[in-house]
Order: structure tokens, then sequence, then C-alpha cells
């Protein structure tokens, strides 16, 4: 159901805001052209043709919050690269521990001793005692699955309808008109992933319990809310029940803390007592470095070492890779964890989240507009509807392409970056309450032309 707006009116209004945006980046235009002679669609990765305009901003620099364009456009930075920069961008402490390890040697196949500090950490932060690491919340992801599957020898996983885990093939999967199949955009997707996966609504209990009923699931892979179709936050009672559900019927539990972590520094598991048996996260943990990592509860760990003794050899076992824990990777986790994405950092972007939100519901309240705010501690988000979405199913059937253009665009002709799949804003260390007011300034004269 798409929000009754004058869609006319809304086209007019774009089109001005394409002549503003080609107007104002001239620079980013010949750089754009001149990659198609040898980048496929001109840009190095396919989601870069996602941004509202008709072509990406190039980046000159990057500076904490904040960032400038080839144009000599300065921006406030709410994306910060989907996560992956949450750090802020190029934090000083980051920075001299990786340019210090770089001059040091960047990668061995040998340990460092900065993998026990931040192993320590991973435990001190999220309770779970063992870790191994990567290098992206994808390889994480799926090592964490091979190992659940090797160990309680069953065959399918179950995720979350429109969940988003990575470029995992097995959680690729939608509920499309009540049957499940490959998830709408998938690029060539081996298999049909209802052989190995079973699929269902975020904080549906009945049907959860159902699919774990047939008892050939080896593990839920969950974030603790949605966060990849807008945020989803659990109904009351949900974790305590999916935790319940998954121990009866011998299924483990992973939960991806990838972009959860905004809840705070033990991202939702410590915020809201999660007792998971695998845990995954990527993307922030090296202020911008290639690093991830999963952790496993005592019971895993002994259970997946005991597997991993029976193989000849780990080295085809599809859980590591060459550059995987390399020493680059690891300093960069110690300087980050100890010095940026600290317990006071995060006391700081969770207050700006708030102000952000409560900037954002204001203007929708003043100019009546039927949408809402939803928040994750230094995540939040504005919704097209009144009220927020339970599930994925819904929040997808809401979603209103043609309006996130335009208020994404709107946003960034004014100096402001959104995330380009959803209405996401995420909040750094390096982000103050004037960047915040700076979006809630120009949100509210959006919304209030919106509203006319
Ligand atoms: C919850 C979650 N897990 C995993 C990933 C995969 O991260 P990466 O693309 O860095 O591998 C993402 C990416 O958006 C994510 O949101």
């Amino acid at each position: 159901m798409k929000s009754t707006l004058d869609r006319t009116r809304l086209r007019e209004l774009m089109d001005r805001e394409l002549a503003r945006f080609e107007q104002g980046h001239p620079r980013s235009r010949e750089l754009f052209e001149r990659g198609k002679a040898n980048l496929l669609g001109g840009v190095p990765m396919p989601w870069m043709t996602e941004w509202a305009g008709p072509y990406p901003v190039f980046v000159a620099e990057a500076q904490g919050a904040r960032f400038t364009d080839v144009d000599g456009r300065e921006y406030v930075d709410l994306c910060l690269g989907d996560t992956g920069g949450m750090t802020g961008h190029a934090p000083k402490e980051a920075v001299a521990a990786i340019a210090e390890q770089a001059a040091k040697g960047i990668t061995l196949m040998l340990p460092t001793e900065d993998s026990i500090w931040v192993g320590a950490e991973m435990q001190r932060r999220f309770g779970l005692p063992y870790w191994q690491f990567c290098l992206t919340a994808t390889d994480a992801n799926r090592f964490t699955i091979r190992l659940a599957r090797a160990i309680t020898g069953r065959p399918k996983i179950l995720v979350y309808n429109y969940c988003y885990h990575g470029s995992v093939d097995e959680t690729i999967i939608t509920i499309e008109d009540g049957v499940a199949g490959p998830r709408p955009g998938n690029v060539g997707p081996p298999i049909d992933p209802t052989e190995t996966t079973r699929v269902v609504e975020f904080n549906d209990l009945d049907a959860l319990e159902e699919a774990l009923a047939h008892e050939d699931v080896a593990c839920v892979l969950a974030e603790p809310a949605l966060t990849n179709i807008g945020i989803v936050l659990p109904d009351p009672g949900y974790h305590d029940a999916l935790r319940e559900l998954t121990r009866e019927h011998g299924t483990y539990l992973v939960i991806d803390e990838t972009h959860c972590i905004c809840a705070g520094p033990g991202g939702a598991t410590k915020a809201w007592g999660l007792q998971p048996d695998f845990l995954t996260i990527g993307k922030p943990l090296a202020s911008g470095v290639p690093a991830a990592t999963y952790g496993m509860t005592e019971e895993v760990a002994r259970r997946a070492s005991a597997y991993l003794q029976t193989l000849p050899t780990t080295d085809v076992g599809g859980i590591g890779g060459t550059l995987s824990g390399n020493a680059l990777s690891l300093a960069a986790m110690r300087a980050t964890l100890e010095h940026v994405l600290t317990d006071e950092a995060f006391d700081r972007m969770i207050a700006l989240g708030e102000r952000w939100s409560h900037g954002v519901k204001d203007a929708i309240e003043q100019h009546a507009l039927p949408w809402n705010v939803q928040r994750l501690g230094c995540r939040a988000e504005y919704w097209f509807t009144p009220d927020p979405p339970r599930n994925g199913g819904e929040a997808a059937a809401n979603d209103d392409h043609e309006l996130a253009r335009y208020t994404h665009l709107y946003a960034l002709n004014r100096g402001i970056l959104l995330t380009p799949f959803h209405n996401m804003a995420l909040m750094s260390p390096a982000t103050t309450e004037e960047d915040v007011d700076a979006h809630s300034s120009v949100f509210d004269e959006m919304a209030a032309e919106l509203a006319r």
C-alpha cells in the first residue's frame, strides 16, 4: 500500500531536484562518464548505481562524519558506508594503528598478538568465549552456517522473510504470495533456496515453531531486529520464545550483530540479554579495513573442534580464506574497539540517534504526514506508513521507491547523505548535534513542501 501523495506533483518535484543535482555535480558526471570505459555501469560495484541521482557523487575525501565530493561540496554522512564507516571516517587512532601495522607487514597466514586481545574484547562485549576471524560479515555468516550444519548433521537453515545477511546463497529467499522461493533480484542463484532454507516472517512464533518442528534445521540465522528492510523491532518476548524453541528443537541460534551493534557496545545481544550459540559481525569493526568475526559458546566450540579434528585437512573446509585473520585487520580491529567504538562513544551516538528521531518525528507531526520513525540505538529510520511494519513482508509491501528516491535526493542536494536502500541514518562517534540538526531542518523543509 503506497501513501496517497499526488504523484504528478511528486514527479515534478523530482524533476526539479534532478536538475539541481546535475547542475551541482558536473565533475562527478564527468568521472562517471569516463568510468563507463572500464567499469561495468560506470561504477566499481553494482550497488553504487542505487543512489537517488542519475549518477553517484564521486568522493574526494572523508573525515569524521563528513565528506567532500569532487565538485567541492561538503556532506553530513548519515549513511556511513551502510555501517562500514560507523566509526566515522579515518578515526585517528585507527589510522595510526593501520599505518603502523602496514609498515610492519599486512598478511602472513600466521597469528599476531592482536588476535588474542581482540578475542578477549569480543568476549567482554558479547559474552561468547571463542572467536574466529574473517574479512566480511558475509563470510562470518557463511562459515557459521557451515559449522552449524557440520556439527548438527542437519541440512537446512532458517531465516526471516526479507532478511539480509550478505551474499550468502542460503539466505536469499523470500515468501511471495505465500510461497517461498529465490528472492527477486538475486543474480544466478545456484539452486532453489527452498532446498537449503526454511523462511518465516519475523515476529510469527507459530510459523517458527512449525518450521523448527521438522527437526532438520541446523541453525536460525537472525538479526536481533530486522534492519535491512527498514528497522523492524521484535515483539516483546519474541527473543525469549525464539531461544526456547530453538533449544527445544536442537537448532542453533546464530545472532548477526553486523547492523544491530548500533544498539550498544555489545550490540542487541548485550543490550537485550540474548543468548546465542553463535554470533557474527563485520563491517565497522576495523574502521573500514575489511574485518569480521564469528563467536561461539563453549559447547559449540567443543563440538566444532571435535568435528574439525576428524577432517584430513582444513584448507578445503570452506571456513577460512587466505587473508582471513590477517595482521592488518586485527591491528585495525584492536584500535577500533579500544579507542573508537568505545562504551562512552555509544552513549553519545545513541543520544544523537534519539535527537535525530525527535527531529524527524516533530516534522512528521507538524506537517501531518502519515509516516513514522523507528530507532534502534544510534540507527534510526523513517517509514512512509502511519505505524511501523511488524515483519519483512509487511515492510516490503510498503516500500515506496519513488518517494524514497525523492526524499533522498532532496537531502543529498542540501548536503545530507542517507543510506540508499532505505530511509536510514546512522550516528558515528564523530557525528555532532549540528550534523543531526542539519538533517532535521532539511527534512522539515521537505516535509512542509510535500504536505502543501
Ligand atoms: C545484518 C547483515 N549481515 C551481513 C551483511 C553482509 O555484510 P558484508 O557485505 O560486509 O559482507 C550485511 C550487509 O548489509 C548485513 O546487513
